[in-house]
């Protein structure tokens, strides 16, 4: 894993950014996935920026998101489809059937869940993940427990992600209670991975998955098996670590 420590939470977003856009100039058609959350609204910000003042080009890109809530149709003010749109989608030149995003209302999940696995192989594969996580080490909606086998799937979240993502819904009842999100095995198969955080309330969670044992009890830990991880976090976030770069 190579781990940088950025100083700043827009440092850590330019430089993330950064890494998309070069991986975009290199690889127009790359095939981003992308995470939600707070951790990469600035990552966001500074993407559309380049887009509209360095004219990053968007239109061969193709995106797929790691999850979705499940029971919230696609226009739910909290919906994942929501946020990446009023965040990302809209402000640059991407086109709308190149964006995938897991259907919280599928009328079948199973069948859902293996047509967004054939999405991904029929696109060739993802060049870069994007990855936030959660203070309980997991990813995606990959909660700890979650097997490292696991493909796209039907998640119940644990409490702990309830409460902390409770900030985005009107009441803690309002707060779904199972999410649809690509499996650890199906982020595993990224050619490359980008962990970001930012703020000590992560640090725990960050020193976990870079130092601790791999295990399904820390979903993030798998990442030490990826041959090709970017950690790249604020001070706040690094203070578990042991090596700071
Ligand atoms: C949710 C998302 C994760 C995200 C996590 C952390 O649970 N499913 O993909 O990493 O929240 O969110 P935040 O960046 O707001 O701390």
């Amino acid at each position: 894993m190579q781990v940088w420590v950025a100083n700043d939470y827009d440092e850590m977003s330019r430089q993330a950014a950064q890494l998309i856009a070069d991986l975009i100039r290199k690889k127009p058609t790359a095939v981003l996935g992308l995470a939600t959350g707070s951790t990469p609204l600035g990552l966001y910000a500074e993407l559309v920026r380049l887009h509209q003042q360095e004219g990053l080009d968007f239109s061969r890109v193709t995106t797929f998101n790691l999850d979705e809530y499940w029971g919230l149709a696609d226009d739910h003010p909290a919906s994942y489809h929501r946020f990446m749109w009023d965040n990302l989608f809209s402000k640059i030149n991407i086109r709308p059937e190149a964006v995938h995003i897991p259907s919280g209302v599928a009328a079948d999940l199973d069948a859902e869940c293996a047509r967004y696995e054939e999405q991904i192989r029929r696109a060739g594969g993802i060049d870069l993940q994007v990855l936030g996580i959660g203070h309980n080490g997991h990813i995606g909606f990959n909660e700890p427990g979650t097997p490292f086998s696991s493909r796209t799937h039907r998640c119940v979240l644990t409490t702990d992600t309830r409460t902390a993502n409770a900030r985005f819904f009107a009441s803690m009842d309002q707060v779904p209670r199972e999410a649809v999100s690509m499996g650890i095995a199906t982020i595993m198969e990224a050619r490359r991975i980008l962990l970001l955080a930012n703020g000590s309330n992560k640090a725990a969670a960050i020193g976990a998955a870079v130092h601790g044992p791999v295990s399904e009890e820390v979903p993030a830990s798998v990442l030490q098996r990826h041959p090709d991880v970017i950690v790249l976090v604020d001070r706040a976030a690094a203070a578990r670590l042991q090596k700071a770069s």
